[in-house]
């Protein structure tokens, strides 16, 4: 149980005007969440101020060699006037994954659910409530010791940042163009590629902009060994609805283990699909295109929810989903995940978690 200091701003910036398009990762609230770690000492000095810049050495390491991580989860105002998180266990127990693999310290999952909670309620007041919408909850570490060897650092700071934020995509629910990339790799196992941290969408960040020069919003991974078999999204896992199945690649160390990819393996599940977690190559895809087999194809992530793809490029092939259309398994996902989100829907599976007393 982490003791939380709060120290409230005494100038509140003006929230966003109702109906304002807020994008996503652009505003950001009155306070944020700041704890310190120091080897011997471990986690200390957890606090709640004003949202502030930070001042670090130039030769702070995570500016050079890049040890820190990041998470992503949201908070949402209910009908009935309370705040939930959505899962926020699961964010606490992938930061921890994440955190052994880059050598950061562990921080407790009850206390890392604490922080979040904590500087949520204090600006509980700029949690949106218009449908699409929620605050998106940004904790993340960074290594801070003054130092130029590669090492890992003995310092660390934690925070939390929170950003009131709309659809990840411009184009908001309208199925999105994907480019099947097959020169450049974003992990390989034994890598980094399932852990949540900064390197893994530097590397990302050439592709991604191939892919928008050639008109498309989202790269699509291959494995980076035989560059053959699909991976995930810049930042989403996929699936493919093949046939009446419900397919998404497993878990194999190089893909990030996604919160809302293990919803909906669960959603559809109980709805009685067969699911299947399994290796599956771009091949596979275009054959089961051709064949009139790829019903529907969707990625999943925090941000992007449930993001429907109208199109599909793997080299000289453009593939077209579903006309170009949201597919059933798509919009029933996308409504039951926000459903239970935002408390429309009850919370069978208690993946709601209320904020404050
Ligand atoms: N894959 C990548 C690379 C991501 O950045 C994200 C976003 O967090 C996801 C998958 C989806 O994970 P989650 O559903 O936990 O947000
Ligand atoms: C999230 O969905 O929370 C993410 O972290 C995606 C991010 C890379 C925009």
């Amino acid at each position: 149980m982490l003791d939380i200091k709060i120290i409230k701003t005494d100038a509140p910036k003006a929230k966003p005007a109702p109906g304002q398009k807020l994008g996503f990762g652009k505003i950001f609230t009155d306070h944020m969440f700041i704890m310190n770690y120091t080897e011997g000492q471990g986690w200390h000095d957890a606090r709640i101020v004003p949202f502030q810049n930070i001042s670090l050495s130039p030769a702070a390491m995570v500016y050079h060699y890049g040890q820190e991580m990041f998470e992503g989860l949201k908070a949402y105002k209910n009908p009935d006037g309370n705040v939930y998180l959505f899962r926020p266990d699961m964010n606490a127990k992938r930061t921890n994954n994440t955190n052994d693999r880059l050598v950061i310290p562990q921080i407790p999952v009850e206390d890392f659910v604490q922080a979040v909670s904590a500087v949520v309620d204090v600006d509980r007041d700029w949690i949106p409530t218009e449908p699409g919408t929620s605050l998106y909850i940004r904790p993340f570490i960074i290594a801070t010791d003054e130092f130029l060897g590669v090492a890992p650092s003995k310092t660390y700071l934690f925070m939390v940042i929170l950003s009131p934020s709309g659809a990840y995509y411009e184009s908001g629910l309208a199925p999105v163009g994907i480019w099947i990339e097959d020169e450049f790799v974003r992990a390989v196992r034994g890598g980094i590629g399932f852990a949540k941290t900064g390197g893994n969408y530097a590397a990302s960040l050439i592709a991604q902009k191939k892919a928008h020069d050639a008109g498309y919003s989202q790269v699509l991974w291959l494995d980076g060994v035989e560059r053959k078999y699909i991976e995930e999204v810049g930042a989403m896992n996929i699936f493919f609805k093949i046939a009446g199945k419900v397919v998404t690649p497993s878990l194999n160390g190089s893909i990030l283990p996604g919160i809302t990819r293990d919803s909906t393996i669960q959603l559809c599940k109980d709805w009685g699909y067969e699911v299947q977690e399994r290796k599956i190559s771009a091949e596979e895809l275009l054959e089961a295109q051709k064949n009139g087999t790829l019903e529907e194809v969707f990625g999943t992530g925090t941000a992007a929810v449930i993001s429907p793809v109208g199109k599909l490029r793997y080299q000289d092939d453009v593939m077209t989903i579903n006309g170009g259309q949201i597919g059933q398994l798509s919009q029933k996902l996308y409504d039951t995940i926000t459903g239970i989100q935002t408390g429309l829907l009850p919370d069978e599976k208690g993946w709601r978690v209320k904020v404050g007393g």
